[in-house]
């Protein structure tokens, strides 16, 4: 059995330093992509409070076999959309940008993908593995500026660990 949590009253620095060790105790040793990106989306549930969907989108062909698009992977929480061209939604954007989306009101954000209607504000951090991405973590939150730099930065710290992980 794993027992992993958040510290509470934890500081953000704590908080995702805990996380990440968490996270690299159950990737280490393990070469399967989807167990890895399972257990994280487990952890990014169980340690971050306020969150409506954690998880992954992996960089994959399309279905006609043209450029590739992002599909949806492991994740906790309602049914979502299952492939997101690069470019379109938060998700798309980080992609193609390979840039962190940090989006305090997603109703705001021109072209958002409203997978659960309960979301307010969402936080995308492309995994890049030799210069290119692989994969997003997605977070999305009912309240609304839910996200931080903070958050921004422990995400972008996990998705480093993860890049040869996922
Ligand atoms: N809101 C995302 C789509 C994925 S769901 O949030 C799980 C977007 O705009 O790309």
């Amino acid at each position: 059995m794993y027992d992993f949590k958040a510290q509470p009253g934890s500081d953000p620095a704590e908080l995702y330093r805990d996380l990440r060790a968490a996270a690299d105790a159950l990737t280490a040793d393990e070469p399967d992509a989807v167990a890895n990106m399972a257990n994280v989306a487990a952890l990014l549930w169980e340690f971050l409070p306020d969150l409506n969907w954690a998880g992954f989108y992996r960089v994959a062909p399309a279905k006609n076999g043209a450029a590739d698009e992002l599909v949806l992977g492991p994740f906790v929480g309602r049914p979502a959309c299952i492939r997101i061209p690069f470019g379109k939604g938060v998700c798309g954007t980080a992609a193609e940008s390979r840039a962190t989306q940090l989006v305090e009101d997603v109703h705001a954000f021109p072209g958002h993908i409203a997978c659960d209607a309960a979301s307010r504000s969402e936080l995308v951090v492309p995994v890049l593995r030799a210069g290119a991405v692989v994969a997003v973590i997605d977070l999305d939150s009912p309240s609304p500026a839910r996200f931080t730099p903070a958050d921004a930065a422990g995400i972008e710290a996990l998705a480093a660990l993860l890049a040869e992980r996922v």
